[in-house]
């Protein structure tokens, strides 16, 4: 029951923040030609805002400190970051969930109570039933867009990169709900995040403007290393090696993206890249860092 507890919190308090953040880059990315689909993505940020601050509210005590410390809850840089999406695009983001993550505290051991073992199962239903709906409407647009129906600011690319995060967040949740808490194994691990870390490092090459060519030059560099790390993790039979690979290379590809952070929050950099898109694939590497620390 403690870890039933335990990995749902945590999964809520990295993932639901990821979900909401990811309506809001589709809602920032449709058109005036689709607001029934900017409305929808809205519905979907403020249900993932709520996920999230109920999870917040019940996980005092019971997180684990090497998650309170990762960096994949909140990063230095979120706060401001959040104040200028929602300046830049106008949409507004429930800021107070982040002051609030920053408040929680770790727990000690036996701290789960029957009560709270029920509210977090009610927390998972509502979680995936948004989440079904969540993926729906990703899939829907993903279509749309493939088919030239319609026309959005965000690739492709990015539309099934978000779709495949949200289903392993689905998966998680299920299994959690089954009593099945193993998660991945680290080849699993290695394999879905090197190709995340591999599509991040796409996006920020395709964002980035034209004349930034050293940046370019160097996302580029990281897109090439992370597809052969993901070509052997695929391959590989002991995820032992690639692992400590794996980890070299996000450390060195999480101080690039801090500093791609810091260089769009400050305005030194030329870009397409909402100041909150370059914080939150901050806190996915500071998320499979973590992983591959454990
Ligand atoms: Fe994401
Ligand atoms: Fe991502």
């Amino acid at each position: 029951m403690d870890r039933y507890v335990t990995l749902s919190l945590e999964l809520h308090l990295f993932f639901a923040r990821i979900m909401k953040e990811h309506a809001l880059f589709l809602e920032a990315g449709f058109t005036s030609a689709n607001e029934e689909f900017v409305r929808k993505a809205d519905f979907y940020k403020r249900g993932f805002e709520s996920v999230l601050r109920r999870a917040i509210g019940l996980s005092h005590g019971i997180t684990d400190q090497s998650v309170l410390e990762s960096g994949e809850l909140f990063t230095e840089f979120t706060a401001n970051a959040e104040r200028q999406t929602q300046c830049f695009t106008g949409i507004p983001i429930d800021r107070e969930l982040t002051a609030m993550a920053a408040r929680l505290r770790c727990g000690g051991p036996c701290r789960v109570s029957p009560v709270l073992c029920r509210q977090v199962r009610q927390l998972n239903e509502t979680a995936l039933r948004l989440l079904d709906g969540l993926i729906g409407f990703k899939e829907t647009t993903l279509k749309r867009v493939l088919a030239c129906r319609m026309f959005t600011m965000n690739y492709p690319l990015l539309l099934e990169h978000i779709i495949r995060e949200a289903k392993l967040y689905r998966t998680f949740l299920r299994d959690a709900e089954r009593c099945c808490l193993d998660g991945q194994t680290m080849k699993e691990t290695e394999v879905f995040w090197n190709q995340i870390m591999m599509e991040h490092a796409q996006f920020i090459r395709g964002l980035l403007d034209p004349t930034e060519d050293a940046l370019i030059k160097t996302s580029d560099a990281f897109a090439q290393e992370y597809a052969a790390l993901l070509a052997r993790a695929r391959e590989a039979n002991d995820a032992a090696m690639g692992r400590q690979e794996a980890l070299k290379e996000t450390l060195r590809f999480r101080d690039f993206k801090t500093a791609g952070v810091q260089g769009i929050t400050g305005c030194k950099i030329r870009s397409v890249i909402l100041p909150l898109l370059a914080d939150h694939v901050l806190r996915e590497a500071n998320h499979y860092i973590r992983l591959l620390s454990a």
